[in-house]
């Protein structure tokens, strides 16, 4: 007779198999993806399945109860001490009896898919780079002289097929009590390597560890650090935090800081340490939050912006001031912990994404990792609007990238009214079209400005002046409605027809809102401020049309706005700015923090590492500074929305 049929869903694989075959014996021959940190002793309970039982018309078969066999001792005792769901099965005691349908619930997958949370749609496959391994070390004898590391490799090879694993000096110094106190059977977290480095032990532990370890993916930006802890095993984004960049006191933005270094001997040292204690501080914040003990963080991974890549690394940023803005390398680094003083496990992985070049860094390639261009079929233009804008453009067939000095303006900097996204900015606006009056809603707060009672509502923070989008919306929203031609000049009252425009010095400002009656400020728009946003997204549409002409396209299929801000931005007002090329609205989409997610994806992915590494070596940088043709684009740009562009779509 035949050998019992097993087919595993939700993979579908199947195959024939003898009877006595444990069922995590069969997947692992057919290659599916079912979990075992244990090796198949029953002690980790990763292996969990859950046999079908009755009709499954579909593969035309007829399971019944028994056909797995009933359970043994160990599965017992795995049950009693910490109990097995109705229906579970552990896939290494449990045996094929008969014709079976086994299912593998995605906790049991190694290689299941995180959902990202809220905005963020897409799944990321769990691949970490370390990984835990029980395994049962032979004793020592007389007979047999080898030292404890070296069978314990030998236990790692035979149990595990893992080769050449190395380790470091703190793990021989703690191993020997711990293998003796846990019976010659002890769980290790390994880094599992890559082309560059053997599989290593970071840390052992006595018998099955039962706990998680975890990885922090970093996003270190010149203004905030922000970290997610993930648990390794599940993905899961256990706790997120984020601090101010501690080197804002050495100048708000990167040449400042840069040009801090040149200026002051031993400059660049001190903003090393003070990037390297705000994240150390950062890390503790967040380990208290998720109330776990920092030294089971066995991995990170960073994403910067190269001037932060090399203050980080204790690099003096000093080329990267001046042409022709070489890197100290554009590789992807691995490190450790103790590299870079950072208070994690002390072996602890650390790895930076590759830069893609001198202004295009390690938050280009993440923002590369998470948003994929290189396997776009359409012509995709991804926008990362900061300080610096980083610009990718492109679809299967090439890739190009550059920076643009965007400058602080689109976060509210150097804008008289400007400020931060916080309770009390202004974030949208809208200009009545009779009246030319403006009417706002500020964050913290559902109501426009205009309603009964909005006053009564903002009592707490009051209207204290207009963030990033708002100032976007607000200059579309003057150009629309003609109070502000297309160079950029406001009109004056009778010009424009509004109540709200009032001479100011040389030129004419418009009001926003008179908070003064309430003990606020007055927020108004002056025509430097419009000079401002007129250099910003000059600085950001010349970069995308450089990277056109590049191309050879006059047009894009769609555009994607990544960064924190991108979210924030109303596409409508950000194309009648002309910051982005002319595309149908519907075409231009949001990716969040999309370098912090490709922080994650590399963080929990160790294939990601790899692809992100060949990705970044296929994409053509352009440098902005050395281009003619960007001066020119610059200057068209300058108008709202552009001198010479034709923005149809817009039109109509
Ligand atoms: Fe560990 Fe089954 S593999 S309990």
């Amino acid at each position: 007779t035949e050998n019992p049929l097993v087919i595993f869903t939700p993979s579908g694989k199947r195959g024939r198999f003898p009877v006595g075959t444990p069922v995590l014996t069969a997947a692992r021959q057919l290659g599916v993806d079912l979990d075992s940190v244990c090796g198949g002793r029953g002690i980790c309970s990763k292996c969990q399945i859950t046999p079908g039982v009755g009709d499954f018309a579909k593969h035309g078969l007829h399971v019944e109860a028994d056909a797995l066999s009933a359970w043994n001792k160990v599965e017992a005792r795995y049950d009693e001490k910490r109990g097995l769901k109705a229906g579970r099965r552990l896939g290494c005691q449990a045996t094929v009896q008969k014709d079976v349908v086994i299912d593998v619930p995605a906790e049991s997958q190694v290689h299941r898919q995180v959902v990202r949370k809220r905005a963020e749609l897409r799944d990321i496959v769990i691949n970490p780079s370390t990984k835990l391994y029980y395994v049962e070390v032979k004793e020592p004898d007389m007979h047999d002289p080898s030292g404890d590391l070296e069978r314990l490799r030998d236990a790692l090879h035979d149990q595990w097929e893992l080769e050449n694993v190395a380790a470091d000096l703190h793990i021989l110094q703690e191993m020997q009590p711990v293998l003796r106190k846990g019976d010659w059977k002890v769980t290790v977290a390994i880094h599992l390597g890559d082309h560059e480095n053997n599989p290593r032990i970071m840390h052992i532990w006595p018998g099955f560890y039962d706990g998680t370890i975890y990885g922090l993916a970093v996003d270190l930006g010149s203004t905030t650090i922000a970290a997610h802890l993930c648990d390794l095993q599940t993905g899961e984004v256990i706790a997120s935090s984020g601090v101010m960049n501690p080197q804002i006191r050495f100048g708000e933005d990167l040449m400042s800081r840069v040009s801090y270094s040149m200026m002051n001997a031993g400059g660049a040292a001190e903003m090393t340490q003070a990037v390297r204690e705000g994240m150390n501080a950062l890390f503790t914040q967040i380990g208290i939050e998720a109330n776990i003990d920092k030294s089971l963080i066995v991995d990170a991974v960073f994403v910067c912006n190269p001037v932060m890549h090399h203050l980080l690394l204790g690099i003096d940023p000093f080329e990267l001031g001046q042409a022709p803005f070489a890197l100290a390398t554009s590789n992807a680094l691995r490190l450790r912990a103790d590299d870079l003083d950072l208070n994690i496990h002390e072996s602890a992985r650390v790895y930076l994404l590759p830069c893609i070049a001198g202004h295009v860094g390690a938050d280009a390639a993440a923002v590369a990792l998470s948003e994929h261009p290189n396997h776009s079929d359409d012509l995709v233009l991804i926008v990362d609007v900061g300080t610096n804008a980083e610009i990718l453009l492109g679809n299967r067939e090439k890739v190009l990238a550059c920076s643009s000095p965007t400058g602080p303006a689109f976060e509210g900097a150097q804008i008289s009214s400007g400020q931060r996204a916080a309770p009390g900015a202004i974030e949208r606006v809208e200009i009545d079209p009779a009246t030319k009056l403006p009417r706002f809603k500020v964050i913290g707060c559902d109501m426009w400005s205009d309603e009964d009672g909005f006053e009564a509502m903002i009592a707490q923070t009051g209207v204290t002046g207009i963030c990033g989008s708002g100032i976007i919306e607000m200059v579309a929203e003057m150009r629309i409605h003609g109070i502000l031609d297309a160079p950029g000049l406001i009109g004056s009252p009778e010009q424009t027809g509004s109540a709200a425009v009032f001479a100011d010095g040389r030129t004419y400002s418009y009001l926003v809102y008179d908070g003064t009656p309430l003990g606020g400020p007055k927020i108004t728009v002056t025509n430097r401020d419009i000079r401002e946003i007129q250099m910003a997204k000059a600085a950001l549409y010349s970069g995308a049309r450089l990277l056109m002409d590049k191309f050879g396209v006059e047009k894009v299929d769609r555009v994607v706005l990544a960064g924190a801000f991108g979210a924030h931005i109303s596409n409508k007002h950000a194309m009648v700015l002309g910051m982005i090329p002319d595309v149908p609205l519907d075409k231009v989409t949001s990716a969040g923090n999309a370098a912090g997610t490709g922080a994650r994806i590399a963080l929990l992915n160790r294939e990601a590492r790899a692809e992100i590494e060949e990705t970044v070596r296929q994409i053509h940088k352009v440098e902005t500074a050395i281009e003619p043709r960007f001066q020119e684009h610059f200057v068209n740009a300058s108008a709202i929305p552009n001198a010479v562009d034709p923005f149809p779509l817009l039109r109509s």
